[in-house]
């Protein structure tokens, strides 16, 4: 793509221009946003840029691999995993207010960030993977009076960390963020990926987050994505994934009676997430993955089908 390639050569010029010598951290998600605005630095600076992955444990199964897989290769000792499974768990004990969830994931990832960063010498640049939908969005929620959802997004990270920001996707739309990935030479499987939710599985996992439920509601959306992928279905569709729900119900396996948990799966398509429609799967397909679930995944018993649209539901259960 000419254009993107020009793009990319005056991006690498204004990046330069702006960071000198000067060391750039990025928080980097494994989302595309954060992914492809990391790979773009280190085209324009290389080992100047220092990535740092949070491991909170609420993410999809297998994404730390992943991450450590595909930009390990690429950014070496300057990618750092921090493990922060076992704290992020137990600030979330206990709660199950869908905001308070939000704000505390919000707070503990800038507290672990932050104790990784004053380890670190000589930062002065933050690489935010803003898009431009993001700019106008957040410019719309701060004149509303009650934002809807409080969308965490890193955003309180550059005010408490004095470093100036580095935005290299600030004037792009999202589809231009993936040609500009795939001239980067950012794998597929980063690239085309389906949008999720900065607090990851905590926003799914209803009720109160344990280790258990967790376990469950990654085993069961690992399902339902290869499945999807396997009808040929996953980029048709702007959002599919399961829910794990605070409640169990009674089945039968064998002669015995079971008491376990409900997974509910949701499949929407959607042009910017502001209306949403929900897919009509076929249904062998939502057979098929509901008997996976139920066959594979120890402590489930039943599978139900959100069949709502946004509004007046939202895309996400909490
Ligand atoms: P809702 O549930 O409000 O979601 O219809 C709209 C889109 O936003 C995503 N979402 C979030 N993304 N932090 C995020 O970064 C959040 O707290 C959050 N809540 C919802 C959701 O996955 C959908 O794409």
């Amino acid at each position: 793509d000419w254009t993107m390639k020009s793009y990319i050569v005056e991006e690498v010029k204004r990046i330069h221009k702006q960071v000198g010598k000067s060391k750039v951290l990025c928080a980097l998600s494994g989302g595309v946003d954060s992914s492809v605005a990391a790979v773009m630095l280190y085209k324009a600076i290389g080992k100047q840029l220092i990535c740092v992955y949070v491991d909170h444990g609420l993410q999809k199964l297998g994404e730390t691999e992943r991450v450590r897989k595909v930009f390990g290769r690429m950014f070496g000792k300057n990618l750092i995993i921090v493990s922060a499974k076992k704290i992020f768990l137990s600030k979330l004990k206990g709660i199950t207010d869908p905001e308070q969830k939000r704000k505390i994931i919000g707070h503990t990832f800038i507290e672990v960030f932050d104790g990784e960063v004053k380890k670190l010498k000589g930062i002065n640049f933050l690489l935010q993977g803003t898009i431009y939908s993001d700019v106008i969005e957040s410019v719309s929620i701060k004149g509303a009076k009650s934002p809807i959802k409080s969308h965490h997004n890193v955003g309180g990270l550059p005010e408490k960390m004095k470093m100036k920001l580095v935005e290299p996707l600030r004037f792009l739309f999202k589809d231009e963020v993936r040609v500009l990935g795939k001239e980067l030479g950012v794998p597929s499987e980063i690239i085309d990926r389906q949008p999720f939710p900065g607090p990851g599985l905590a926003i799914r996992t209803l009720g109160e987050i344990t280790k258990e439920k967790l376990n469950i509601l990654k085993e069961a959306d690992n399902i339902v994505t290869e499945e999807i992928i396997k009808a040929g279905l996953y980029e048709k569709i702007w959002q599919s994934f399961a829910i794990i729900l605070p409640v169990k119900t009674v089945g039968v396996m064998g002669d015995a009676r079971t008491y376990e948990y409900v997974i509910a799966i949701r499949a929407v398509n959607s042009e910017d997430a502001m209306t949403a429609d929900w897919v009509k799967l076929p249904y062998e397909l939502l057979s098929k993955i509901s008997s996976r679930i139920i066959n594979e995944v120890k402590g489930t018993n039943r599978v139900v089908y959100d069949i709502s649209d946004k509004p007046p539901a939202t895309i996400e259960w909490e």
